[in-house]
């Protein structure tokens, strides 16, 4: 879908929210589209599930506004509401009932939601050949497609999970991702996920939202999130070597000031500025093999991913971030 097609679906301006005595949301806003993924990042405590709840009608908002496929949340709640399905605890069903049981149950109280449909949602989170099985069977992931069928048959315009692959194994979460993208980008729902993992914002979203402290830190399409933080006006390369620090010495006038050091006796790390990257690296080579120094491997580090992005943003720790 191109950027022309899309229109803003959810759209949060200026929302503050005070929980007890404590200000959770400080002027957040952003908004998501029709057929996109939007990650809503953040560590634990940020005010995800906050806006979350606000935006799904949970929480009442203390200033700002929302508005859902352009209706006023608070003005218009029930026309807004419409156009939202979400999770955000975790689902509940009756597990001594089937998926498609409890399905129909959701659908007998929401006017316009056929059999037809029913099934189509079913086969929207891939459950055809599981539903008729009671839930109390179903693994995690499958309650979690299940919700997310639930989730979207009064065909919402908008889709908002929180957190929904915690706790889900690896194929669960890979499962549930793809069910996420194919509703984005070929069914055309507004897609907001929030996570505390940015490996998955990173597989998963199309833009991210940073969330931290309550403050909205920025909000950039994936690929621009990740180049933007790590545009590399500097390459580095590992130089595998028999004397790092003899190495050291000789090339220091090659690069720039602080431009090199070692880790350990045989391993030197450079510091090259990006452009000409390859051909200091070559004079670098040249100067060492002049002087004696065997070179091994020379490798170049890999480029950040988001996740380094995300550290640097926010300054927390490993133990933040899954
Ligand atoms: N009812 C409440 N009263 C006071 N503080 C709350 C309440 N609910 C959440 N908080 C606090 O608000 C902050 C944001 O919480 P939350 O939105 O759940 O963050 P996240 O979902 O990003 O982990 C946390 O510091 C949390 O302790
Ligand atoms: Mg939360």
């Amino acid at each position: 879908m191109s950027m022309e097609e899309k229109i803003p679906v959810l759209q949060i301006s200026h929302l503050n929210k005070t929980l007890g005595n404590r200000r959770i949301l400080k002027d957040v806003s952003f908004e998501t589209y029709s057929g996109e993924v939007f990650g809503f990042l953040g560590p634990n405590g940020a005010g995800k599930t906050t806006t979350i709840k606000i935006a799904v009608g949970l929480l009442m908002l203390d200033d700002g506004e929302i508005r859902i496929a352009g209706h006023d949340l608070c003005r218009e709640f029930e026309p807004a509401m419409a156009q939202v399905g979400g999770i955000v605890e975790n689902p509940e069903f009756y597990g001594y009932l089937t998926g498609y049981e409890n399905l129909k149950i959701y659908a007998d109280v929401h006017e316009g939601v056929t059999e037809e449909r029913i099934k189509e949602v079913v086969h929207l989170v891939g459950l055809d050949n599981r539903i008729g099985e009671k839930v109390a069977k179903y693994s995690l992931g499958m309650r979690q497609r299940l919700g997310v069928a639930q989730a979207i048959l009064h065909r919402p315009r908008l889709l908002v999970l929180d957190e929904p692959t915690n706790g889900l194994d690896p194929a669960g979460t890979k499962a549930l991702r793809d069910i996420i993208r194919r509703l984005a980008h070929e069914e055309g729902i507004s897609v907001l996920v929030s996570s505390h993992l940015m490996s998955e914002m990173e597989m998963m979203c199309d833009r991210v939202g940073i969330i931290t402290d309550g403050v909205l830190r920025s909000v950039k399409p994936i690929g621009e999130m990740i180049s933007a933080a790590t545009a590399p006006d500097r390459v580095i390369y590992v130089l595998r070597v028999n004397d790092a620090a003899q190495a050291k010495a000789l090339i220091g006038d090659l690069l720039p000031e602080d431009g090199e050091e070692t880790i350990d006796g045989q391993t030197l790390e450079i510091s090259v500025p990006a452009e000409n990257a390859e051909e200091t690296l070559a004079d670098v080579n040249g100067v060492l093999a002049k002087n004696g120094i065997r070179i091994y491997t020379v490798t170049p580090k890999t480029a950040r991913r988001l996740e380094d992005v995300f550290i640097e943003m926010t300054g927390k720790g490993g133990d933040q971030i899954g």
